[in-house]
C-alpha cells in the first residue's frame, strides 16, 4: 500500500504519457507562467467597488430577490411566516400592548391580588365557541365569576370595544384559546364573527355580568 503510493508520486516521463513535454510549449504565449506578476492596483480597487455595489443592492434594493425571501432578519422567529403573521401571533402582541396582560399575566395565571381570573386552561375562554369572550372583551366584565370551579368576585375587567378593531379583537382572543405556551386548544376566531357581536351590542354600555354571559350561547 505504502509502496504503491510512493510509486505514483514519481514523475511520469512525456513519453510515457504521450503528453507534449512543458518545454515545447514554451514558446506559446497563452501557457501558464511561473514568476512574479504585478496587478494593478485599479484592478483591486475595481473588484472592491464591485462587491460594494453589489452588497449595497442586495441590501437596499434586494437584488431581484423577493424581499420577503432576502430582507435580513436580526433572528429566525422574524421572518414572516407565508401570508403575514399568524393570527396567534399577533394576538399575542395585542395582549401584551392592549393590557391585558398586567391583569391576566404573562402565564395567563391570572392575579389574586386584583382579584382577576386564569386565561391559561380556563373553561370560559376553552368554551365550544368565542361568542361570551367577544362580548367580555368589548364591553368589558364586573360581577363573581367561576372560572374552573373557583369563584373569582369583586374585579372589573375594561371595556376594550372602542379601542380595539374587529381584526384585533379577533387576534388577541384567537390568542388566549389557542397560546400553545399555556396549553389551550381551542377553535379560532374571526374578525366578521366579532363583527357581528359588535354591531348586535352596539348599545351596551355597561360591563357584562358572568351571569348575563352564562345565559347567552357560546357559539352563534
Ligand atoms: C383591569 C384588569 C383586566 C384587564 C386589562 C383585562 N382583564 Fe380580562 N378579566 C378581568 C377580570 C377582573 C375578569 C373577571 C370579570 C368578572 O368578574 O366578570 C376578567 C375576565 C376575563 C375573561 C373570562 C374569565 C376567564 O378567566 O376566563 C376573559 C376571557 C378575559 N378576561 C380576557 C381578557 C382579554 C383578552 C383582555 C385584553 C384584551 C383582558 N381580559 C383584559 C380583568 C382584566
Amino acid at each position: 500500500m505504502k509502496k504503491a503510493r510512493k510509486q505514483s508520486l514519481r514523475p511520469v516521463s512525456a513519453a510515457a504519457t504521450g503528453h507534449v513535454a512543458a518545454s515545447s510549449v514554451a514558446s506559446v504565449s497563452c501557457a501558464p507562467r511561473v514568476g512574479n506578476y504585478t496587478a494593478s492596483a485599479t484592478f483591486f480597487v475595481l473588484i472592491a467597488v464591485l462587491a460594494y455595489l453589489a452588497h449595497a443592492e442586495l441590501g437596499y434594493n434586494h437584488g431581484l430577490f423577493s424581499e420577503g425571501v432576502y430582507e435580513p432578519y436580526a433572528d429566525f422567529r422574524a421572518i414572516p411566516k407565508a401570508g403575514g403573521p399568524s393570527r396567534v401571533d399577533s394576538g399575542r402582541e395585542i395582549y401584551a400592548s392592549a393590557g391585558c396582560v398586567a391583569c391576566h399575566q404573562p402565564g395567563g395565571t391570572g392575579n389574586p391580588a386584583n382579584n382577576c381570573p386564569p386565561l391559561a386552561k380556563s373553561d370560559w375562554v376553552l368554551a365550544e365557541g368565542p361568542s361570551r369572550l367577544i362580548r367580555l372583551v368589548l364591553g368589558g366584565g364586573q360581577g363573581p365569576i367561576t372560572v374552573s370551579g373557583k369563584l373569582w368576585n369583586g374585579g372589573v375587567m375594561t371595556a376594550f370595544g372602542p379601542n380595539l378593531t374587529d381584526d384585533q379583537v379577533a387576534n388577541v382572543v384567537t390568542y388566549i384559546r389557542q397560546a400553545p405556551e399555556w396549553g389551550n386548544d381551542a377553535s379560532e376566531v374571526t374578525p366578521d364573527m366579532v363583527k357581528a357581536i359588535r354591531e348586535k351590542t352596539a348599545s351596551r354600555t355597561t360591563a357584562w355580568t358572568p351571569d348575563e354571559l352564562l345565559k347567552l350561547p357560546v357559539t352563534e
